[in-house]
């Protein structure tokens, strides 16, 4: 445990981009976790659109997707009072701190970043500025708000592994500065708190239900590989029927699905709907054919995500209250992020 996150009132951030659509992975990875911790925290949730844009984003998409991910933080019961809900783009503090920020992090840790390497592969010389100092922008949308806990799953974690190396250094560079301005916090006089990811639960991660060594992607071209928030009843029980698996009957223990990628996704998935342990759902199906499974999980399935697809396209028909919690958020986060970005900028030696 860090200490240097100490003295910092405690503070969750995550954010979610509006590319492709909202699915199960994104719902049992992410957006579940964020409902659970908003009893024990303070939360800002952001729909980060300037992050989308560092590749192609058609902008009547790109405003429809904005929407989309909004209503599914409301839907799955993210509650707007109690805690921000915005669109990056409307808190102009976060392109400004990671302008800063890209002149904190150095060339030779972005370089490190495995999923710029994956994006980029190849296409290296044509992706645009904006992939390549993506985690900066990720490390401005958190400190911003000096949030000191975020929910990623694995994916993100080098890229928050950044985000606290950035603070470090801010810190020590700043260090003169920061304790001249009476502006450090804590034991330490930090500046920015390092921040660390919030484990909640066992985090299912969710694969493919075409290929169980894929992740369940919004980019994937087969839209039966992925459940959508926005699926009807049919359509969710039709993906789950078609889903890849294997022959034999499911076993009583996980050892043995550990060669079985496509059974062990459906057991992980049936344990993130139900909020069982896989282990638990096992010893319940132990011996039970994929005929037997598989309708258990699709009623299953379209029991718990039904209410939230619901509401969802309610939400999605009445963009103006959509908009108008955007608008209310952005105007929040804005009080949190604007002394931040004005210290920010003492402490750089700006003139104002
Ligand atoms: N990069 C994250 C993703 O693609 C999204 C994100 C942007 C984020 N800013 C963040 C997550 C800040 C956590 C905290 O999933």
């Amino acid at each position: 445990m860090n200490t240097a996150a100490s003295g910092f009132e405690p503070r969750v951030f995550s954010g979610i981009q509006p590319s492709g659509n909202v699915h199960l992975g994104n719902y049992l990875g992410a957006i579940k976790r964020f409902v659970a911790v908003q009893d024990s925290y303070n939360c800002v949730y952001c729909v980060v659109d300037l992050h989308a844009v560092t590749v192609w984003q058609d902008p009547d998409v790109l405003r429809q997707k904005t929407r989309e991910v909004t209503a599914a933080f409301l839907a799955a019961g993210i509650d707007p009072a109690k805690h921000i809900v915005f669109n990056q783009s409307q808190v102009k503090e976060h392109a400004e701190l990671a302008w800063l920020f890209n002149c904190v992090a150095r060339m030779g840790w972005l370089s490190r970043m495995t999923q710029f390497k994956d994006k980029a592969g190849k296409n290296r010389e044509n992706v645009s500025v904006g992939l390549f100092a993506y985690p900066d922008l990720m490390a401005a949308d958190i400190l911003a708000y000096r949030a000191t806990l975020v929910p990623v799953g694995e994916d993100q974690k080098q890229h928050l592994e950044l985000a606290r190396d950035i603070a470090q250094k801010f810190n020590m560079d700043f260090a003169e500065q920061i304790d001249r301005l009476g502006l450090g916090v804590g034991a330490d006089k930090t500046f920015f708190p390092l921040p660390e990811p919030l484990i909640t639960g066992a985090g299912t991660r969710v694969m493919s239900l075409r290929d169980g060594s894929k992740k369940m992607s919004s980019s994937d071209a087969s839209d039966l590989s992925r459940l959508n928030l926005t699926d009807d009843a049919d359509e969710l029980a039709k993906k789950v029927r078609k889903a890849k698996t294997d022959p034999a009957p499911l076993p009583d223990t996980l050892e043995e699905l550990a060669e079985r990628p496509e059974a062990r996704n459906l057991i992980n998935i049936y344990a993130g709907l139900a909020d069982e342990t896989p282990q638990k759902v096992l010893s319940e199906f132990a011996g039970a054919e994929f005929s037997t499974f598989k309708p258990a999980l699709a009623d299953l399935a379209v029991q718990t995500l039904s209410p939230i697809t619901q509401e969802m396209r309610r939400l999605m028909d009445d963009t103006d209250h959509v908009d108008a919690v955007l608008r209310d958020g952005a105007e929040r986060a804005r009080v949190l992020a604007a002394p931040v970005l004005r210290d920010v900028k003492a402490i750089f030696g700006f003139v104002s």
